[in-house]
């Protein structure tokens, strides 16, 4: 089949190469010339593993090509996926839809023959309905369908995710569409993966459902995580406990710094603000979200009572600053909460991540950028482990130690076990589990 993406960020760029993957003649669109002329050279400007080789080999097969011409794109297309950015608007927490019903216009003036324009960015209840009057009232005599297609993908897994995904869902109106976009992905179902037609409303809200209650539900354990704090019981047996109970589930019950991401937060508030708009309320997503930014706010605090009050004109060392590992995405990652109410503490901040640093150094002013976990360590009265990357699951404890100058570590993930680390010789603590 020929599909057009418009949007060559994250989720186009994965939808564009995996689709390209299945055997489809995938053209990815985008505005920023630069971008584009990147891709075409090879060079993914993500960080998500495997991507990079998966675009290669499919741009070596010519079933993957990169172009600025969306009009040309869009007219050759059967299938135009629309994955542009849906950001928060600012002050409402509105989702932002200037992106999409620019990318509609476009498409409306450049459809030819029918085509199945699929929305994967995630979208409000009704978006799916004014796109398709968008596209009407443009061009009045294109054969269309517009679909709802959420994507359900994970940074960092989001290639695995795609091709060996819980469900695809697919919301369409008419039968013409639901052919097609059988077709499209095809491969999975021969794979029988789980697929749910359903109607374009429901595909919608499917979405931010399910984001919405995995946000709720890693809220949910962070809330437990201050109770065993208070009673002296260990969060992660509690949570093991609770999840071997199939009906809730042992995933997405980690207690930690509060969640973060391009995702959870933006889809918690927009969805509030779906609720308000229709009426009717979603007040258990408005109380997560409310807890969760204090959560966030917090976590310095916490450092600082850890390290028993003062820690004016001290370095702590912070492990980990994107919002979790494998994705050099900082977005509302717990990491800048907490390194800007350590700054108004007066403490000095030295930090090292993986893959974040570039993209932290595009936010974060004012702190040290280290070469390594042990160099960031170097003088520090605390480290704090922030984003569990695999390199901070088996750091050298001896070594880490005899770097800082005092003995803290806050450990924001439970990463390591008490015994081990007050061995070593560090005053540890963590996040729900007693001391
Ligand atoms: C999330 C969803 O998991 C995907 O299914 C969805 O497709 C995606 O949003 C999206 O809407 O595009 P993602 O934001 O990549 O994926 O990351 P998650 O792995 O869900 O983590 C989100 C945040 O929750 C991170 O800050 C993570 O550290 C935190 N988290 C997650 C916890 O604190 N505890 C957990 O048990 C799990």
């Amino acid at each position: 089949m020929k599909i057009a993406i418009v949007g060559s960020g994250y989720v186009g760029l994965v939808t564009g190469c995996c689709l390209a993957d299945f055997g489809h003649n995938v053209v990815c669109v985008d505005k920023d010339e630069a971008k584009i002329a990147a891709l075409a050279r090879g060079s993914v400007p993500i960080f998500e593993p495997g991507l990079e080789d998966l675009a290669k080999a499919n741009v070596a097969a010519g079933r993957l090509t990169f172009t600025t011409g969306l009009a040309d794109a869009v007219r050759a297309a059967e299938v135009v996926f629309i994955a542009v950015g849906t950001p928060s608007r600012r002050g409402d927490g509105h989702a932002d839809l200037t992106f999409i019903y620019d990318a509609a216009r476009e498409i409306a003036a450049a459809l030819d023959g029918f085509t199945v324009v699929a929305t994967k960015s995630t979208v409000p209840v009704g978006t799916g309905d004014e796109v398709a009057r968008i596209i009407a009232e443009l061009n009045p005599g294109a054969r269309f369908a517009v679909v709802s297609n959420p994507e359900f993908l994970r940074e960092g897994a989001a290639i695995e995710d795609f091709k060996r995904p819980d469900r695809i869902v697919i919301g369409v109106e008419d039968d013409r569409a639901r052919a097609v976009m059988t077709e499209v992905y095809r491969p999975l179902f021969l794979n029988q993966a789980p697929v749910q037609f359903t109607n374009r409303r429901a595909a919608e809200l499917i979405k931010y459902a399910a984001n919405a209650f995995l946000a709720m539900k890693i809220t949910f354990i962070n809330e437990v995580a201050d109770l065993c704090e208070a009673v002296g019981a260990d969060v992660q047996d509690v949570a093991r406990g609770m999840g071997s109970d199939r009906r809730i589930g042992s995933k997405f019950l980690h207690a930690g710094p509060g969640f973060g991401g391009s995702c959870f937060p933006k889809d918690t508030r927009a969805l509030v603000q779906i609720g308000a708009d229709f009426g009717s309320p979603m007040r258990l997503v408005e109380t997560t979200v409310a807890i969760n930014d204090k959560r966030k706010a917090a976590m310095a605090d916490r450092v600082a009572a850890a390290c028993g009050g003062d820690l004016s004109g001290k370095t702590v060392a912070v492990l980990g600053l994107t919002f979790k590992p494998n994705t050099d995405d900082m977005r509302e990652a717990p990491s800048l909460d907490l390194i800007r109410g350590l700054k108004n503490l007066g403490v000095r901040i030295a930090a090292y991540d993986p893959q974040g640093m570039e993209a932290a150094a595009r936010i974060l002013t004012g702190i040290r950028f280290a070469e390594s976990a042990y160099d960031a360590a170097s003088d520090a009265e605390a480290v704090v482990l922030v984003t569990e990357w695999n390199a901070f699951r088996s750091l050298d404890l001896a070594r880490l130690k005899s770097t800082m100058a005092g003995s803290v570590f806050v450990d924001l993930r439970n990463v390591y076990r008490s015994h081990e680390m007050e061995r070593h010789g560090f005053r540890y603590t963590s996040i729900g589990r007693p001391v």
